[in-house]
């Protein structure tokens, strides 16, 4: 066995550039019961942009804003439209992380370089990965402050209440055409990560789409990445139009662990969230296609949470409709039950799902 080079403690924090970060936090709070953690920006001493730090449970998303044109943001948002930028990962040496990769052939983002305030130093680096994308090593083991140095605490007089969301349970990439192995290697390679599940286009396909998809993690397990990449198929796949309202690679979806999926829905639908919807029939099969399950299937199937199952036990999943106006990111809500895999058995009949909002859209 050998020692793994890129110990990994978790997901630190995940950023996303965004238009109007002051009005996405008041909406990722709203939605998805975030609360308000930090801020940094003018009253900080930030002069270029303005950053909304929220938390819930083990989750911290970062919504960034530029505050004069001619930006690097800015151009990332008018390129992507609002988009995740930043994967951050947890580490105890963000030097020796920063070293490690590179000398493997990452592409630098951030040299190693150490962050001060009263409450203690942080060091960070990052690299580079898919598209324009980047992960930042976060090294935070002399940190006692809310979240990073330069930012302050944002006490807010509003703060819903929490969804049940728990963790980050895995983030997935979308990369062009014949990249989908390139990038499994980058991970395997650079990062030392190892591929645990790969599906093909029989295993992934429609009447009229199809994609392709290898599933690479960590030494321990706590990050794990999907990497897709587009089949052929009759018309244009989810994937194909990511990546034409996209650009280029970038995070599709991100997966929120919860331990009480049917409650954690009934909250996000009353408040506002939209989720595909799969056919009724689906929930006709259920019970002969995964065996007894906790749950009852009715109500399953009045909210619209998939099941599947696999070797270890069960999960249950379900996806928000795109989060901004061009059909790229959304978030996954996922409770697992013994299941490690990710959702195989449900893929046809979601996708199915995603091509009657791709024709609403006309992108099919
Ligand atoms: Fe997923």
């Amino acid at each position: 066995m050998t020692t793994d080079f890129l110990p990994l403690n978790g997901t630190d924090y995940i950023e996303l550039y965004v238009s109007n970060a002051l009005q996405a936090a008041h909406f990722y709070k709203t939605a998805f019961g975030f609360q308000s953690l930090a801020y940094a920006g003018l009253r900080t001493g930030m002069k270029d942009r303005e950053s909304y730090v929220l938390v819930q449970d083990k989750i911290r998303l970062v919504l960034t804003s530029p505050l004069y044109k001619g930006s690097d943001i800015g151009r990332h948002i008018d390129e992507h439209g609002d988009a995740v930028k930043v994967v951050a990962l947890w580490v105890d040496d963000a030097t020796k992380a920063f070293e490690e990769t590179t000398k493997r052939g990452a592409s630098p983002y951030m040299e190693p370089n150490v962050i001060e305030d009263e409450h203690g130093r942080v060091v960070q680096s990052g690299i580079y990965t898919y598209g324009e994308t980047v992960h930042i090593f976060i090294e935070r083991k002399d940190y006692h402050g809310t979240f990073l140095p330069g930012f302050e605490k944002w006490e807010s007089n509003y703060n819903p209440t929490s969804t049940g969301l728990k963790y980050v349970d895995h983030m997935v990439g979308n990369v062009p055409l014949g990249e989908m192995n390139k990038w499994v290697s980058f991970y395997e390679d650079v990062m030392g990560f190892k591929q645990i599940i790969s599906f093909d286009d029989k295993d992934i396909s429609t009447e009229y789409t199809a994609l392709m998809s290898k599933v690479v993690s960590n030494g321990n397990g706590r990050i794990k990445f999907p990497i897709n990449e587009p089949a052929a198929g009759l018309k244009k796949s989810q994937v194909e139009e990511y990546l034409d309202f996209y650009g280029t690679a970038g995070v599709q979806h991100m997966a929120i662990a919860t331990d009480n999926i049917i409650e954690t829905i009934r909250e996000l639908q009353s408040r506002g969230i939209d989720f595909l919807h799969v056919p009724t029939t689906y929930y006709e099969e259920l019970a002969a296609r995964v065996g007894p399950i906790d749950e009852d299937i009715e109500t399953l199937g009045k909210l619209g949470i998939l099941v599947d199952r696999d070797d270890e036990g069960y999960l249950l999943q379900i996806f928000t409709k795109p989060l901004e106006p061009r059909p790229t990111l959304f978030f996954e809500i996922i409770q697992r039950k013994g299941a490690t895999s990710f959702g195989k058995g449900n893929f046809k009949a979601l996708f199915e799902a995603i091509e009657r909002e791709q024709a609403l859209r006309g992108t099919l």
